[in-house]
């Protein structure tokens, strides 16, 4: 007999739909052999769908569902109420594992006992789980950035750039937009700090700008408040935890007359800030750094993947790394990592 063609498939269904979907299913293969041949589902949460980074993590786990044969169901999770409510549909369509950027680190331990009794297996991916205790939940499965490291690579590169420009620490100051709540945000920017104040930056010159949500707006607000209390500063140095945390804060900049001759401003992430640095003119946004989306995306879900189908547990914790792009090379490097054509 022909072994049938395996269906890859995926599809960005709704936790409602999907749960009819479930319950309604009539023609679901019975026995043994029926079951050797249906493909694994997984789902793959994300925290903020409409971000650039988790759009292309759904593309590479797309690709993963493609290469592998498994099938993939994405489930945009804004809160908490949908992330659990979307664990429920999962389990409804017999997936087997989830992949989760949660919207709310402090969810962990429900998200985990959920999974445990909907017999999904649980990777958090991106932000790490943290538990009752206020510390991160090591004992669930994660892939995130290094991010302390990261965060002091954006430090470095931007006194670097100080330098460059033949600005003095004394005449430079620091922008960062910060989201402490978040741990990863929190090692980011502390790092970058770190460097920054290593590279001879005065304490004082350090501004911290705390954004109340975590996107543009969130940035572009903080950093509007933070320029009308300094508004006598020369040059500034921009940073935050990922790209939309920094691409407010240089439109704020903008806003108060301070462009690329006065600021410039490296993100994280590389994928939220292309358009920025596709514009013919340059802006102060001087380059991000890069994070493996394909990691991200396609590696969670084949560790999910062998996982469920031969037993192979992934490591509990995996890190992964950053590269600088600026103008000149963002084009190339963005092709080479498969991120665009
Ligand atoms: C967090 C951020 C994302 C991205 C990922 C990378 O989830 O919100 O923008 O930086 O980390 O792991």
């Amino acid at each position: 007999m022909n072994h049938p063609t395996p269906r890859f498939f995926t599809t960005i269904i709704p936790a409602a739909a999907l749960l009819l979907a479930g319950c309604g299913r009539s023609d679901a293969p019975a026995g043994k052999a029926a079951k050797e041949t249906a493909p694994v589902t997984l789902g793959f949460m994300v925290k903020q769908p409409e971000e650039p980074w988790f759009q292309l993590e759904w593309k590479f786990a797309d690709q993963a569902a493609t290469d592998l044969g498994f099938r993939l169901i994405r489930i945009g999770a804004t809160d908490g109420e949908k992330v659990l409510a979307g664990i429920d549909s999962l389990a409804a369509t017999g997936a087997k594992g989830l992949v989760i950027c949660t919207p709310d680190t402090r969810l962990g331990p429900a998200i985990a006992a959920k999974a445990k009794a909907a017999g999904l297996k649980l990777l958090a991916v991106d932000d790490q789980f943290i538990g009752a205790d206020g510390r991160p939940m090591t004992a669930v499965h994660y892939l995130g950035i290094s991010a302390a490291k990261i965060g002091e690579s954006v430090g470095q590169t931007l006194a670097g750039e100080m330098k460059k420009r033949g600005w003095t620490p004394a005449d430079t100051a620091v922008c960062v937009t910060t989201f402490d709540e978040l741990a990863t945000a929190r090692e980011r920017t502390d790092g970058a700090l770190r460097a920054l104040a290593a590279a001879g930056i005065p304490e004082k010159n350090l501004f911290r700008a705390p954004m109340r949500t975590p996107d543009i707006p969130g940035s572009f607000d903080a950093v509007t408040t933070l320029l009308t209390r300094q508004g006598s500063v020369r040059n500034w140095l921009v940073c935050g935890f990922n790209d939309n945390a920094v691409l407010g804060a240089v439109r704020a900049l903008e806003g108060a007359g301070i462009g690329a001759d006065r600021a410039v401003a490296i993100g994280i992430n590389g994928t939220d800030c292309i358009v920025e640095l596709e514009k013919p003119k340059p802006t102060a946004f001087h380059g991000s750094m890069l994070l493996s989306a394909k990691d991200h995306g396609y590696r969670t879900c084949e560790m999910m993947f062998r996982w469920i189908r031969d037993g192979v547990e992934p490591p509990l914790d995996s890190r992964t790394t950053g590269v600088l792009i600026t103008r000149d090379n963002f084009r190339q490097v963005l092709r080479e990592q498969g991120v665009r054509e």
